[in-house]
């Protein structure tokens, strides 16, 4: 069992902290917001994130985890000290804001008493642990008191993120100090996952590298959509062909609204721009990141296309967290595309089965104008009277609607599946005006191959029939 401080109780360190305090250690989790850490106490979870209230609910009462906006109360006895606070983009040029860390690297030196592992699970550029390093041997109150720093990026997804922390794919730990990165990695043992342990640098280019590539297969697959779309193949099942190609897999190759949340978006920012100060030319970053942003002027394009002027017209939106089974906001395409909806004149419904809250903060935070947006209770309630819906997060409520309902309840039946969620065929025999992401309606008859043209596709086999 280790004693171990986690500062920042957001989706990481919450995570972190628990899943840290479930393998049998002492945890104490600090956080700078006092609301926060009064209802962490009072057993109520800041964040939306599946399976994470019981296992606070069963560690508190189990006595190994605490909650505490007092770093001295944080660091007493503790030999592990993780950083997990929020490193959002800083600057307009991409940078990583990297004010939070240094203000709990500071917090840290003033604190401690004992030698401690300090480890940056924040993601953070290339270098970060020497400054980390620089601000708390610089900041230490008792100065003759030393430390190690090592790398942890963490590679969780919202939604998933306590399965995530349990079954790692790799534990990555990088550190000039190999007798500290091995006593983190024995934290992870109980987790038998592999461990790869290399240098600080490294380490934490592994994160950025890693969140690039998947950011990078989604706008991939999204250009691919695109083509589809004008071609008249369809990239639902082009994705199922591709993905069998276990040099390629699954994961990651589901076109629609592009890549959104609290890390793709600025991680891939923060990388082209290490590159950009490094003197390079990121220009796959930037396609990904361009790709990425027309996904969203896409649904807006397809509206435009059917109902001409968006004026006076209702939109329906199912749907506003970046993805499903979180309630996060950040960087969220619902945002834009509600942004530039409401810009042109068009009021719009919306609903979210767990980000009305947040949603309702961002679009306030974001500067628009909530008068023109109706909250509804469901998604069956958004549809009413509508000229268009969009689907915008593909929650599982939302792809077993009675669609005939949702048909005849709206004004106009035009529906913009963002996620793909639906099938064109079935939506079409419905009635609906459909639209999805790069859902190509087949070959011109004309033009298709004399002889033996049915292919499998054409005949509906896919996937599991062959
Ligand atoms: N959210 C994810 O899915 C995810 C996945 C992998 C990595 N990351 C990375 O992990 C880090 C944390 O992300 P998050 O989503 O948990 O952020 P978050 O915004 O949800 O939480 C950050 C928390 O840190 C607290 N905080 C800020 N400054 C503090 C300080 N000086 N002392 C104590 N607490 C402080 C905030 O109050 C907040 O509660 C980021 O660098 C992010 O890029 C996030």
């Amino acid at each position: 069992m280790a004693t171990i401080c986690v500062i920042g109780t957001g989706y990481v360190g919450l995570v972190t902290g628990t899943c840290l305090a479930d393998l049998g250690n002492q945890v104490t989790c600090v956080d700078i917001v006092q609301e926060k850490i009064d209802r962490l106490r009072q057993g109520i979870i800041p964040i939306y994130e599946p399976g994470l209230e019981e296992l606070v609910e069963r560690n508190v009462r189990a006595g190994r985890l605490h909650f505490t906006t007092s770093y001295s109360e944080g660091l007493d006895n503790s030999e592990f000290i993780f950083i997990a606070v929020n490193t959002p983009t800083g600057t307009s040029q991409g940078s990583a804001d990297m004010r939070y860390v240094e203000s709990a690297a500071r917090s840290i030196a003033q604190g401690l008493d004992h030698y401690a592992i300090i480890i940056n699970k924040s993601t953070v550029p290339v270098g970060s642990g020497d400054v980390v390093t620089r601000i708390v041997r610089k900041n230490l109150t008792h100065s003759d008191v030393t430390f190690s720093v090592v790398s942890n990026p963490e590679f969780l997804a919202e939604g998933t993120a306590i399965q995530d922390f349990q079954h790692p794919d790799r534990v990555v730990l990088g550190s000039t100090d190999a007798d500290a990165a091995n006593k983190v990695a024995a934290l992870y043992l109980p987790l038998r996952a592999p461990i790869v342990i290399t240098d600080l640098y490294t380490a934490e280019m592994i994160k950025y590298a890693s969140n690039a590539f998947l950011a990078t297969k989604i706008s991939f697959i999204n250009e691919i959509a695109q083509i589809c779309e004008r071609l008249g193949a369809d990239v639902k099942e082009v994705a199922v062909g591709m993905g069998h190609d276990k040099r390629i897999g699954k994961a990651m190759l589901g076109a629609g609204l592009g890549y959104g949340g609290s890390c793709f978006p600025k991680d891939v920012r923060a990388l082209a721009h290490m590159a950009d100060e490094a003197g390079l030319h990121p220009q796959l970053l930037l396609a990904v990141m361009d790709i990425n942003l027309d996904q969203r002027r896409h649904v807006v394009t397809k509206l435009t296309s059917i109902l001409g002027s968006l004026r006076g017209c209702t939109v329906g939106m199912l749907g506003l967290a970046f993805k499903a089974n979180t309630d996060d906001m950040r960087e969220a395409p619902s945002v834009d595309i509600i942004r530039w909806v409401t810009s042109q004149g068009a009021t719009m419904r919306v609903y979210d089965p767990v980000a009305m809250q947040t949603g309702r903060e961002t679009l306030e935070r974001e500067g628009i104008n909530l008068e023109s947006i109706t909250f509804c209770e469901n998604a069956y309630k958004v549809a009413e009277e509508t000229d268009a819906l969009v689907i915008a997060t593909d929650w599982n409520e939302f792809k077993a609607l009675d669609m005939l309902q949702i048909h005849h309840s709206m004004r106009r039946p035009i529906l913009i599946d963002g996620r793909n969620v639906y099938e064109p065929a079935d939506m079409n025999r419905l009635g609906f005006i459909y639209r999805g992401m790069g859902r190509g309606t087949g070959p011109d008859p004309s033009i298709l191959p004399s002889g033996d043209s049915t292919t499998a596709l054409q005949l509906g086999l896919i996937e599991e029939d062959l």
